[in-house]
């Protein structure tokens, strides 16, 4: 939409028209369902995407013809097993996360969907483990979705390690309402919008935190 109000912030949404829109395009599989429903299960803080944002993960990984892929920020396997399930033949996801816990769960998840020949949990801090991947690169699209402070680093380790055309999405763009304000957080994550801007075909699509979508020059 391009009416005044639009421009102005004005959403035409409200809670039912989610619903539906879900419904009809996002809806879940069992092994989908599990692993979304799965935070409020196994005690870990329900932060996964919504369930249009898993869909579009899904649309754009196989709009780029993906086969490697790597997410930072696993949590329960929500987001990886729409990315893994959108890889064309004989690909392959690389998802890190710290929490050990998480880890566990993210792989009984990833399994019930049937989907674990395709998928590595790789456990550790991000940036500690990434150099140990590169040599699976270049990559042909990355996630991010971990700790806000270093989507700055993430995003330039994607701009080395995807391919020209590759897939870049970052969630939580506008940093929870908080992308302006001047804290460590906010410095980093405009400069990984800016740097991002430079480096690759890119949006920011509004959703309700933000999505940063781009495509490597
Ligand atoms: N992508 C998931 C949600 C991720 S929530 C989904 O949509 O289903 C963010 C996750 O990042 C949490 O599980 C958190 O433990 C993990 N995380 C935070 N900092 C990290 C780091 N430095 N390295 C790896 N994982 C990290
Ligand atoms: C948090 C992290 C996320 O990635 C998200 O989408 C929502 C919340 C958090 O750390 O609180
Ligand atoms: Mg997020």
């Amino acid at each position: 939409m391009a009416d005044r109000d639009s421009r102005a912030g004005t959403r035409y949404y409200d809670p039912a028209i989610l619903d539906y829109v879900e419904k009809v395009h996002a809806s879940h599989d069992p092994g989908l369902e599990a692993a979304f429903t799965s935070p409020d299960r196994d005690r870990m803080p329900a932060i996964q995407v919504g369930k249009s944002e898993g869909r579009l993960l899904e649309v754009l990984v196989r709009m780029v013809g993906a086969r490697r892929a790597i997410e930072i920020g696993t949590l329960a396997g929500y987001s990886a097993i729409r990315l893994a399930r959108a890889l064309a033949d004989g690909g392959r996801l690389w998802t890190i996360e710290v929490v050990p816990e998480h880890a566990e769960v993210a792989r009984r998840n990833i399994a019930a969907a049937a989907i674990s020949e395709r998928v590595e949990v790789v456990l550790g801090d991000a940036m500690a483990v990434l150099p140990a991947l590169e040599q699976h690169g270049p990559f042909d699209a990355v996630f991010i979705d971990a700790d806000k402070e270093r989507y700055d680093q993430y995003g330039r380790w994607a701009a080395r390690h995807l391919r020209p055309g590759g897939l870049l999405v970052g969630d939580n763009a506008f940093l929870f309402g908080n992308l302006l304000q001047d804290t460590p957080a906010g410095q980093a994550m405009r400069r990984f919008h800016e740097e991002a801007a430079a480096a690759f075909d890119s949006v920011c699509v509004p959703t309700p935190d933000g999505l940063l979508v781009g495509l490597k020059r």
